[in-house]
């Protein structure tokens, strides 16, 4: 089955894409390759495709063909985690670059910019709005641009078209390509494919939406680009940043669910950002699906149907300690960092993912004290509202 089938959708690929009926048993499900090396007819002739399981392993190989598919990329390449993602793209640029962050992203990507990257010899700067700010913060280093879409934890959406034009205005004037690798973890390819956009390279934290059940550790990249691809999956056996073949089969298995995942979580999340916005104990809500989003217009063409996925962070009345109160006493939403499981789960940014950021610096990207991040599961729609209900009434005296 190859990408762009009209006959078929999201979810008809999400099942069958790297999944073929296994040819010596029938098996209907693959089997897990455990084996490390692969036996060779001759010597450098293997008798299949596999030599040693860090180069390729059969469950690996099978999870990036359908990542591809459903990135609608050429290549993906699958790695041990989210952040060893981050770190292969770091390590795949020459001394002396200099990348342009989004200025909220994840907590351990603003950790491996700003105290690991420079061992490799590349410096990274920080924008609050990539948006519209991207132009005059490039300079002649400049050779990467990283987007989070939405945001986190403030769930700001940038328009990928308009960043990938001033990318594109810079090459033509300058003959200097500078690459733009949008994290799509808070989506899923579910709901937004940014190659489609024109971004460079897509990464996910598999261990979120991808894998969904929260059992798994990995990460994902996927691009169309024969040369980026060649050179990341170089370095990727050279340093060894592989997932074992039973993460991968995992992380495989939740994949063919993600759809009906995906769904659920953004009707339920639609549901909760709006019982939000309506309540007098609720200074903000953040949800890209909310009309009253700022960026709900690059929704509507970014977002599969306009979907705002399953993320909402929300400012509570009364501060860190009405905070705090309400994230202890919710009874379905357990307190606990990570996203996009089956189960919700909430946290507080400022002391928990985003506690390495200096207060001000945090401040000014919208990270109070007081803000609650949700990652909303799969459990009945009216209990996780009703749950919500309960704890802020119990939390604003
Ligand atoms: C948006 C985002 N990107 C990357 C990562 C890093 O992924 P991992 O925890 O799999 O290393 C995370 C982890 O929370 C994340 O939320």
């Amino acid at each position: 089955m190859t990408k762009d089938t009209p006959q078929y959708g999201f979810g008809t690929h999400a099942i069958h894409s790297g999944a073929a009926v296994d040819p010596t048993t029938g098996a209907v499900i693959e089997p897990i390759s455990l084996s490390t090396t692969f036996a060779q007819s001759l010597p450098a002739n293997p008798i299949g495709t596999y030599e040693y399981s860090r180069s390729a392993n059969p469950n690996r190989d099978n999870f990036e063909t359908a990542v591809a598919q459903l990135e609608q990329a050429k290549y993906a390449i699958a790695l041990s985690s989210g952040s060893a993602t981050t770190s292969l793209i770091v390590q795949s640029l020459p001394i002396g670059s200099h990348i342009i962050s989004g200025a909220d992203v994840y907590g351990g990507t603003h950790r491996y910019f700003t105290q690991v990257a420079h061992t490799h010899g590349v410096t990274a700067s920080f924008v609050a709005d990539l948006g519209t700010d991207l132009a005059e913060n490039i300079t002649e280093n400049t050779k990467l641009v990283w987007l989070e879409t939405p945001s986190n934890p403030t769930l700001r959406v940038t328009d990928i078209s308009s960043v990938v034009k001033v990318l594109r205005e810079h090459e033509s004037k300058t003959g200097n390509r500078i690459l733009l690798v949008v994290d799509n973890t808070f989506l899923s390819p579910y709901v937004s494919n940014p190659l489609t956009f024109g971004a460079d390279v897509v990464i996910h934290s598999v261990t979120k939406y991808i894998n969904g059940h929260s059992d798994v550790v990995m990460g994902v990249l996927a691009t169309n680009d024969d040369e980026l691809h060649k050179k990341f999956r170089f370095l990727q056996n050279a340093i060894g940043l592989v997932p074992s073949p039973f993460d991968s089969w995992l992380a495989h298995r939740g994949l063919k669910t993600l759809h009906l995942r995906a769904r659920q979580a953004s009707a339920s999340a639609q549901k909760i950002a709006e019982t939000l916005s309506q309540s007098p104990l609720v200074l903000k809500v953040n949800y890209p699906g909310l009309k009253s989003h700022p960026n709900h217009h690059v929704v509507a063409t970014q977002h599969r149907d306009g979907l705002g996925g399953g993320m909402i962070s929300f400012r509570i009345k009364g501060g860190a300690a009405a905070a705090s109160k309400f994230s202890s006493t919710t009874k379905l939403f357990t307190l606990a960092e990570s996203l996009g499981g089956i189960e919700s789960l909430l946290e507080v940014p400022a002391v928990m993912t985003h506690g390495g950021i200096p207060q001000a610096e945090r401040e000014a990207n919208g990270i109070y004290d007081d803000l609650i991040r949700l990652s909303v599961g799969i459990e009945e729609t009216d209990d996780l509202v009703k749950d919500i209900e309960l704890a802020l009434e119990n939390a604003v005296e």
